[in-house]
């Protein structure tokens, strides 16, 4: 099926420090036709099109995107740009190559729920991306898109452009909301969710870069556009962050649900090193790995549930036959001990056990009973951990001894 991307249109052939180029090429035509259409409309545009969010937890935008509408201000936009997930760089390349896009959006959204302010919470080592929003903000000031009533709407709103500081953590919604508020970046406990106390204890709309700039396009083309492409339970482009032992690694943009094997072999040029496919790393180290028996799983958020995977991020690391997989395990252990922030037991001791069982694993020092404390680790974070980092911090280490990778 033929497939002309949306998403990254622009991306490489504009120049992205330009706002009139951005102009030129479609730029703030959405946000035109959503002041038009008045908040109210926009909204319902958003609850007709089946976005699921793009940030790994697939929760409908619509739904947020309502609620933080009908709710009593102050309250605010945040776009997530924090994108630490190991594998994953989709973003990055949004706000690289197309960064008004991200900033468009971001007015976008606050102008639908009426909000007072937005965020854009961007990756520390992001210094590029940073730089160009940053430039990209200012000019939008000088243009008027930002400032004292946006196209003579009426409608005034602001936006703060914030930088991680290296913490996975921080990329959880309700972390980022304490970074951003000065403090450390520990979750909180939900509910309340954030579109009832989330930044400042205030209604918050927070949305992954790629959901917001979905938006853009939902509001142009419509929904009925937006739920053609792909299955009808999560329909969309998609974006798939390629990476590993593939000819052509690189940001894939595609329908979703398009296959592993599609993935691998159209857009990837196949699969390189050995040239013969052993497993793929779905949804980066919060994901789960997939052997050949899943070349032809859709990359979809159901699909992938369905066979106890989950889509996450759309990141996809590819590994051939000739890869050592054990200190690609060690590797993954270490970065969720390091990263888990110590909030609650089960994930700080957990991720350090899992770890330490890894370590004289890889090491030719397992004890018998080991894979079955791995399992046991695995279970309790799972069940009791405060947030996601902690609840799937044992997925691809598990998912990779069910397929004897070791
Ligand atoms: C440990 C952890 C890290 C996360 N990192 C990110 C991230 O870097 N970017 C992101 O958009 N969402 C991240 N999320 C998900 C956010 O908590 C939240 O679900 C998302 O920003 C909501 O946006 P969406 O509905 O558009 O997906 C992370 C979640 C967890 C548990
Ligand atoms: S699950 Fe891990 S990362 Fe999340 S709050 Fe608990 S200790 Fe922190």
């Amino acid at each position: 099926m033929s497939y002309e991307p949306v998403l990254t249109a622009r991306i490489g052939k504009i120049d992205p420090a330009s706002l009139t180029d951005y102009e030129a090429h479609g730029g703030f035509q959405a946000l035109i036709r959503a002041v038009e259409l008045g908040p109210g409309r926009v909204v319902a545009l958003m609850e007709e099109a089946t976005l699921l969010g793009r940030g790994g937890a697939a929760f409908p935008a619509g739904i947020k995107w309502r609620a933080v509408h009908q709710a009593e201000g102050p309250k605010f936009v945040v776009a997530n740009a924090d994108e630490s997930e190991p594998g994953t760089f989709k973003d990055r390349v949004l706000m690289e190559g197309d960064p008004y896009a991200l900033i468009e959006a971001v007015i976008l959204a606050g102008f639908a729920t009426a909000a007072d302010k937005g965020f854009i919470y961007v990756r520390g080592e992001y210094a590029r991306a940073y730089q160009r929003l940053r430039h990209a903000i200012a000019r939008c000031y000088e243009a008027g898109y930002l400032g004292r009533d946006i196209l003579g709407s009426g409608f005034e709103f602001h936006i703060e452009l914030r930088r991680g500081a290296g913490a996975y953590i921080c990329g959880e919604e309700t972390a980022l909301f304490e970074s951003i508020e000065g403090k450390r970046g520990y979750p909180r406990l939900k509910p309340p969710f954030p579109t009832q106390a989330g930044l400042f204890g205030r209604p918050t709309l927070i949305n992954n870069v790629e959901t917001l700039i979905n938006a853009l396009h939902i509001v142009l083309r419509g929904p009925a556009w937006f739920n053609s492409i792909g299955p009808a339970h999560s329909p969309g482009p998609k974006l798939y962050p390629l990476s590993g032992r593939v000819q052509r690694p690189g940001l894939v943009e595609a329908p979703m649900g398009i296959t592993l094997r599609e993935l691998i072999e159209e857009h990837g040029g196949g699969v390189s090193g050995s040239g013969e496919f052993r497993v793929a790393l779905v949804g980066g180290a919060a994901g789960a790995f997939l052997g050949p028996d899943h070349l032809n799983t859709p990359l979809d958020f159901r699909s992938l549930a369905s066979i106890g995977a989950a889509l996450g991020s759309g990141a996809v690391i590819v590994f051939d036959t000739s890869v050592d997989m054990k200190p690609i395990l060690q590797r993954i252990a270490d970065f969720f001990a390091h990263e888990s922030c110590g909030k609650c037991y089960p994930c700080q001791l957990g991720t350090m056990r899992q770890r330490d069982i890894i370590a004289r694993m890889v090491a030719g020092q397992g004890r018998p009973g080991d894979l079955q404390l791995l399992r046991d680790i695995g279970q309790t974070m799972r069940d009791t951990s405060i947030c996601g980092l902690g609840q799937t911090a044992s997925n691809a280490i598990l998912s990779a001894f069910e397929l004897k990778l070791t």
